[in-house]
């Protein structure tokens, strides 16, 4: 019974010249404002730092977009210690004050809309539709977490006859924010709202690659009208720097979204109790998936493949909802994947920046490289149907498919994060559900089918956090399709829905006799 989020925005019709003129307005304007520092700002102030960092255009290496400044441990600890002294007076900030400083950073975000697609089509290589949604996202993330902290904020009455009985919530104490560069503004954008809406005192540390867009967002808090200290902006080195904050006794909440690798790390050291510390640490860890969508012999076979490949190749598959792996029916595998094929084969890949770019680059040489070790484990594993060719200059990997790839296979199992899908051919529907089920994640999934017998089953055993059925798997919407998974995606509740922002409070009762 939840009802409609009445303020979500909407995304940009690029159908409209002047749209697209006023984007790509918005480019030349940021690139005449690139090569710029970005120091940590630690108490409202921005701190000098010892250790420097450049990020570039995945497109084009050379081109620098800004250069970051890293925290040391010591300037970690000194803004722990602002965040400890700002916590008093934020936590007594009522919500509706807090609510309308997210409000205001929404509306920040809405009229500097071109200017943040801009930033990320350059600092992490995203193609300007995809760019423009996750603007959206994120101006929803602001309005719908002011909303809900509102609501929550009513508590509950319990009374009864010569008795108070009420139960509310109140801040958990101090949060660290840990993103990752995939969605370099939604994603921290949504954690650190949530965080500070409930009168958590909060810091930053977005991923390193992706800390100039993260700077932007520190511009936007701050003159949306958020104190000193109670948001800090602090980029450092996430397995030194990162990893201090997430152990320092003072930290109540991590708020992390990355891989599965650092995810556990993070919550097997927020367990252990440090010198000083009073509480247990709750951590929330957004993780990765291994994401297949089930072809039936019913599926519309034309939606089919383009809900796959779109899902497959957006943002070159750099999506934690991205599939990886298509289990098609044994009726139908021979037509889609030949119609799979056709269409990969036809897709775009290029500087992001690029208007007819559909698919742009990875997102460094760390990450190209290891998808390209993938893809030789795939070649003596697989078959490979379709290898697109990718430009040279740039981390580009060209999107590829492989066919009659083994359930087990390292392809079929492992998070690649880049533009390779795995095709596995299943018996029938019982075992395309075995297969899909078959891996250690539970974040996405999707079923094409037009058999309500297929749909149901999948409803009931396809064991994901978000189903799609007869659409991509991909661009959840906030309030819509509160996004998470479960099994080793992850722990906590669903982004953009209605229990997210429970996670950075603590539940009170007090009872009065009368
Ligand atoms: P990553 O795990 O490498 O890094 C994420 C963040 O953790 C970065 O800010 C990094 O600096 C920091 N970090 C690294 N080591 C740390 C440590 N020991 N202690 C504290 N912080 C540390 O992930 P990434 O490459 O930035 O992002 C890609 C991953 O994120 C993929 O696995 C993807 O599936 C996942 N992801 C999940 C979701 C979701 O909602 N489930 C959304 C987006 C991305
Ligand atoms: N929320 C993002 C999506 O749904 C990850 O694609």
């Amino acid at each position: 019974h939840g009802e409609a989020f009445p303020d979500a925005a909407p995304d940009t019709d690029f159908a409209e010249a002047q749209a697209r003129q006023n984007a790509w307005d918005a480019l030349k304007q940021v690139r005449q404002n690139l090569g710029n520092t970005y120091l940590p700002i630690v108490n409202g102030e921005p701190v000098n730092t010892i250790d420097r960092v450049d990020s570039v255009n995945p497109s084009n290496p050379e081109e620098v977009i800004g250069t970051i400044g890293l925290l040391s441990l010591e300037q970690g600890d000194r803004a722990i210690a602002a965040a400890k002294a700002a916590l008093p007076a934020w936590r007594r900030t009522p919500a509706s004050e807090r609510a309308a400083i997210l409000r205001k950073a929404g509306d920040l975000m809405e009229r500097r809309r071109f200017h943040l697609c801009a930033w990320m089509m350059l600092e992490v290589g995203k193609p300007l539709r995809e760019c423009d949604a996750e603007v959206t996202e994120a101006i929803d993330f602001c309005r719908y977490y002011a909303e809900q902290m509102e609501a929550i904020d009513r508590g509950y009455n319990f009374d009864v006859a010569g008795e108070t009985d009420r139960y509310h919530y109140q801040p958990r104490g101090i949060t660290v924010v840990i993103s990752p560069w995939n969605f370099p503004l939604a994603i921290p954008t949504g954690m650190t709202v949530a965080s500070l809406v409930a009168g958590n005192c909060t810091l930053l540390k977005p991923a390193e690659v992706s800390s100039v867009i993260a700077a932007q967002i520190a511009e936007i808090l701050v003159e949306a009208g958020i104190p000193p200290a109670v948001f800090q902006y602090v980029p450092c080195k996430g397995s030194t720097v990162g990893a201090h904050l997430v152990k320092h006794p003072d930290v109540n909440t991590i708020a992390f979204t990355g891989s599965q690798e650092v995810g556990c790390r993070i919550y097997a050291d927020a367990a252990i109790l440090q010198p000083g510390q009073k509480h247990l640490k709750r951590v929330i860890a957004e993780m990765g998936g291994k994401n297949g969508v089930i072809i039936d012999e019913s599926a519309d076979l034309d939606q089919a493949v383009a809900g796959v490949v779109q899902s497959a190749f957006g943002y070159s598959g750099q999506k934690c909802s991205a599939c990886s792996r298509a289990i098609v029916l044994d009726a139908v595998y021979d037509t889609f994947v030949a119609r799979l094929c056709e269409a990969t084969r036809s897709l775009n890949v290029g500087p992001a920046e690029d208007p007819s770019t559909q698919v742009g680059p990875t997102i460094d040489a760390t990450a190209r490289d290891r998808i390209g070790e993938y893809i030789a484990k795939g070649k003596a594993e697989a078959q490979v149907l379709v290898e697109v060719p990718a430009p040279e200059t740039g981390y580009f990997v060209g999107p590829i498919v492989f066919g009659e790839v083994k359930p087990e296979a390292a392809i079929a199992q492992e998070e690649i994060f880049g533009p390779v899908l795995a095709v596995i051919r299943a018996r029938d529907f019982d075992e395309a559900l075995a297969i899909a089920n078959g891996t250690n994640y539970a974040l996405t999934g999707g079923l094409y089918s037009r058999t309500p017998s297929h749909i149901e089953r999948a409803k009931a055993e396809f064991e994901v956090g978000n189903l799609y059925i007869n659409r991509g798997i991909t661009g959840a919407i906030v309030s819509r399709q509160p996004f998470g998974g479960f099994k080793l995606s992850g722990v906590g509740s669903k982004a953009g829905g209605p229990d997210y922002v429970l996670q950075f409070l603590e539940p009170r009762t007090i009872t009065e006799n009368v």
